[in-house]
């Protein structure tokens, strides 16, 4: 017998609402409702489910690991899958060698990775990027500025932390260009500048990026901007953390994505598509970095939780052997081109971006000013129109005017030709 589901008002209104959507049960691209209807999740779940809803050898790992010892905690004990974890985790990144530190959600890595910074360089100072995202906690907050909502209601934030420009080639003063036209975005000026006025580049742990912006709009930067910054961070002691929580693990058509950049950073941070929706997050440091944490000085009671491990080593087991770095490549630029050809016709979609499965489109008003006026409401009527035919898709962008789409990395070509034409009569229906 079923009973009917308690009011949605339970839930508090502090969990902004994407789909009222009730679901009962994922398949790969598909979401399943309690009613019985198909919707395909190119959100997912905001980059998180890397091999599909509920992937058949992720579940057998979970159900056989959850069967046997659901926490054996860190401190405590050693458990098979987290050893075989964390050396699996060192061996996925070029360079190194690394070592990796496992914890819960993507803002606890992030803290993580600072706490490390901070004790290895013994320097105060973080900077983070205009428009970054890294999460909700006091530090993560401080450290995110993609929109005001993040962080506005909650100062004073942590201090010695400052931010500096994210090269934005659509937003370029003087004029939108492709990334790699050669960039004249000033974004090297404005942290020489930063060194010059705020703070001492001797007084800085670390610089954290995403190497593509998630959040603040799936903001794909120019190819000299990664290698340049490590150069400048090495040439001040300063350490580079990359923060991968939105790109790894496929997401961008590498492992990591800066990997496309042939960039070795000093810590990389990782959580989402890491294990397929359990909870689990880590950083990966060079080992001698990671070596001066001292014992008890860092931690939680979940971290590296068992099931979370089996499910993450199922998980990398299926992105190697169902080889879905290629297919997040593939289909990303099927997704993109698509995107493209429908961009040429709707002088409103003002710009098309993607890197492997993360893609967007740029919605404006191209009458007004100079035909880059973000329009957030045209965006927003998008994405609805997309979810009245079964196509779920998500917001981004400082100005909310970005729509996001996020396949799974086990999404298929017929399934791009059907979000490709749900979008295409969703940017009509909205007007756009
Ligand atoms: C780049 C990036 N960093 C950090 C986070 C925070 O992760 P979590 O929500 O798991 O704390 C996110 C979440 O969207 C993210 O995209």
């Amino acid at each position: 017998m079923t009973t009917a589901f308690p009011d949605h008002s339970v839930v508090p209104p502090v969990w902004s609402r994407i789909t009222n959507l009730e679901v009962d049960r994922g398949e790969g691209s598909w979401l399943i409702t309690t009613g019985g209807e198909r919707y395909l999740d190119y959100s997912s779940g905001i980059g998180v489910t890397n091999t599909g809803h509920a992937h058949p050898r992720v579940v057998a790992a979970i159900q056989a690991q959850a069967a046997k010892l659901l926490h054996g905690q860190q401190n405590i004990v050693y458990h098979e899958p987290g050893l075989r974890l964390y050396e699996r985790l060192r061996g996925l990144l070029p360079g190194g060698p690394w070592s990796a530190f496992l914890s819960n959600s993507g803002a606890e890595a992030v803290e993580a990775s600072v706490k490390l910074a901070r004790v290895a360089t013994g320097r105060p100072v973080i900077i983070s990027f205009r428009g970054g995202f890294h999460g909700r906690t006091a530090q993560t907050m401080a450290l995110t500025t993609a929109k005001d909502v993040y962080r506005a209601a909650f100062e004073p934030l942590p201090g010695s932390v400052y931010h500096t420009k994210f090269p934005y080639c659509y937003r370029a003063a003087g004029g939108a260009h492709a990334p790699d036209a050669g960039c004249s975005c000033d974004w090297e000026a404005e942290l020489d500048l930063l060194f010059h006025q705020v703070i001492y580049p001797n007084r800085v742990a670390a610089i954290i990026v995403e190497p593509v912006q998630g959040e603040g709009g799936y903001i794909i930067p120019a190819p000299t901007f990664l290698p340049r910054l490590r150069e400048i961070t090495r040439q001040h002691g300063i350490l580079l953390i990359v923060d991968e929580v939105q790109t790894g693990f496929g997401r961008t058509g590498e492992m990591f994505a800066v990997q496309h950049w042939g960039v070795e950073p000093d810590i990389l941070v990782m959580a989402k598509g890491i294990a397929s929706g359990l909870p689990l997050s880590g950083i990966l440091a060079r080992t001698e970095l990671m070596d001066r944490l001292p014992p008890g000085t860092h931690g939680g009671t979940y971290g590296g939780n068992v099931v979370s491990c089996a499910a993450a080593l199922a998980t990398l087991d299926v992105i190697d052997d169902e080889d879905l770095v290629a297919n997040a490549r593939a289909r990303g630029a099927q997704l993109a081109g698509g995107l493209r050809e429908l961009q040429a016709d709707h002088p409103a979609i003002g710009d098309v971006r993607g890197l492997g499965c993360m893609v967007a489109m740029e919605f404006v008003k191209p009458g007004t000013g100079d035909g880059r006026t973000p329009d957030a409401d045209l965006s927003k009527r998008v994405i609805a129109e997309a979810l009245e035919r079964r196509l779920i898709v998500l917001s981004a962008g400082s100005y909310g005017n970005v729509s996001r789409i996020i396949p799974p990395l086990v999404t298929t070509s017929e399934e791009v030709d059907r979000a490709l034409g749900i979008l295409e009569a969703s940017v009509i229906a909205a007007g756009g």
